[in-house]
C-alpha cells in the first residue's frame, strides 16, 4: 500500500488548497461551518480517486480551464460528501464526528442545514465552470442518488429488510454513487473514451459498496478508534449486516421482542427518550450495550467485512487491463478499503 498512501499524503496539500479557495468564494455566513466540516479529518478518498483515474487516463482530449485545474474538479464530490454529512448528523442526532463535536452541536441545526445547502450549490457552480454538460450530469446523478439512498434508509429505519437487495440499494445510493461519480469525473476530465470511462465508474461503484459494508462493520469498533460511539447503527435503528446477523441468532419470543423494540419510533425530542433511560430507541442503554457486545463476541463485524469481498473483486476486474503506477495505486486503494480500521 506504499504508493497509494504516499499519493494520498502527497496530494493532501493541493486538495486542501482547492478546498480553501472554494471556501473563500462562498458567502461569509457559511465559511466558518464549511471550514470546520472540511478540517474535521477526512481522508479525502473521493478527490484522490478522481485524481488517480485522471492521471491513469489523461490524454490530449482532456478538459482544460484557463484558471481552474483538475484539483478544483476533484473537490466537488468531496463538497457534496461533506454537505451530506452535515445533514446526516442532524438526521442521526449524532454528537460526534471523527472524534470532534458535530457541526450542528457546535453551530446549531439551522445554520448547518443551510451551510450544507450552500456547499451543494457551490459544488455545482464550481463544476459548471468547466462548461461540460457530461460532468454536470454525472454530479447531478450523484446528488439525486445520494438523497434517494438516504430517504430509503430513513423509510427502512426500525424495519427488517425483506431481502439483502433492500440494504444493498440503500448503500448504493447513500455511499457508492458519490464514489462512482468521483472516479467517472476523473475519467471524463482526462478525456477518456467510453470503455475506459465505464471502467472508472464501475470501479467506483463497487469500491463504494465495499466501503460502506466495511463502514457498517467498523460501526462496532471502539469510540477511541472510530471517533463516534460504537453501535450507532443499532441505536439509529439501521438493520446493517452485523445487526441482521445477530437477529438471525434469535428465535421465538426473544426474536419477537427484538423486532418490537427495534421498531419503536423514537420521540423527536431526544432528551425525552434519554430521561426514560431509552437510548433514543425502544432499547434501554443496558440492552444496547449487551447486544453490541454479543455482536462483537460473535465476530459479526469480521463476517460483515467478508461480504465486501465480491465488490472488491469486481472493482479489481475494472483495472485488470491497466498497467503502471497509477493502476497499482488503484489496486492499493482496494486493499486500503478492505483493511481500513477507521
Ligand atoms: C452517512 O451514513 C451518510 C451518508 C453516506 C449520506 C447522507 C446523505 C444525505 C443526508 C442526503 C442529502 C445529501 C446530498 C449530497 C444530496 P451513516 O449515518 O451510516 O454514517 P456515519 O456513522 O458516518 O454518520
Ligand atoms: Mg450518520
Amino acid at each position: 500500500m506504499k504508493e497509494f498512501t504516499a499519493f494520498l499524503l502527497g496530494e493532501q496539500e493541493n486538495i486542501s488548497k482547492a478546498l480553501q479557495t472554494v471556501t473563500e468564494k462562498m458567502p461569509r455566513s457559511v465559511q466558518e461551518i464549511a471550514r470546520y466540516a472540511f478540517l474535521s479529518g477526512g481522508k479525502r478518498l473521493r478527490p484522490v480517486l478522481t485524481l488517480l483515474w485522471y492521471k491513469l487516463l489523461e490524454n490530449r482530449n482532456k478538459i482544460t480551464h484557463p484558471v481552474l485545474s483538475v484539483y478544483d474538479a476533484s473537490i466537488v464530490l468531496e463538497m457534496f460528501h461533506v454537505a451530506s454529512l452535515l445533514h446526516d448528523d442532524v438526521l442521526d442526532n449524532a454528537e460526534l464526528r471523527r472524534g470532534k463535536t458535530s457541526s450542528h452541536i457546535k453551530f446549531g441545526i439551522r445554520p448547518c442545514l443551510l451551510a450544507g445547502d450552500a456547499l451543494l450549490a457551490m459544488g455545482n457552480k464550481q463544476m459548471a465552470e468547466f462548461q461540460n454538460v457530461r460532468l454536470m450530469n454525472i454530479i447531478s446523478d450523484a446528488l439525486l442518488r445520494t438523497a434517494n439512498g438516504e430517504i430509503d434508509e430513513i423509510a427502512l429505519a426500525g424495519k427488517i429488510p425483506a431481502s439483502p437487495a433492500e440494504y444493498l440499494d440503500v448503500i448504493e445510493g447513500k455511499t457508492a454513487w458519490i464514489i462512482r461519480s468521483a472516479c467517472e469525473v476523473g475519467a471524463v476530465m482526462a478525456g477518456a473514451g467510453e470503455e475506459d470511462t465505464a471502467k472508472a465508474r464501475n470501479f467506483g461503484l463497487n469500491l463504494g459498496m465495499a466501503f460502506q459494508i466495511v463502514d457498517d462493520a467498523l460501526d462496532f469498533s471502539p469510540e477511541e478508534i472510530i471517533g463516534k460511539p460504537a453501535g450507532g447503527d443499532l441505536r439509529e435503528r439501521k438493520c446493517t449486516p452485523p445487526v441482521y446477523m445477530y437477529l438471525e441468532t434469535l428465535h421465538g419470543q426473544e426474536k419477537e421482542d427484538f423486532i418490537k423494540k427495534f421498531n419503536v419510533i423514537p420521540s423527536p425530542i431526544f432528551e425525552a427518550n434519554q430521561k426514560q433511560g431509552m437510548d433514543n430507541t425502544g432499547f434501554s442503554h443496558e440492552e444496547l450495550k449487551a447486544i453490541n457486545q454479543k455482536i462483537i463476541d460473535a465476530k459479526f463485524p469480521e463476517k460483515t467485512r467478508e461480504l465486501a469481498q465480491s465488490y472488491l473483486d469486481k472493482a479489481r476486474e475494472n483495472i485488470a487491463n491497466f498497467t503502471g503506477s497509477y493502476a497499482n495505486m488503484l489496486l492499493e486503494a482496494i486493499t486500503y478499503v478492505k483493511e481500513r480500521k477507521k
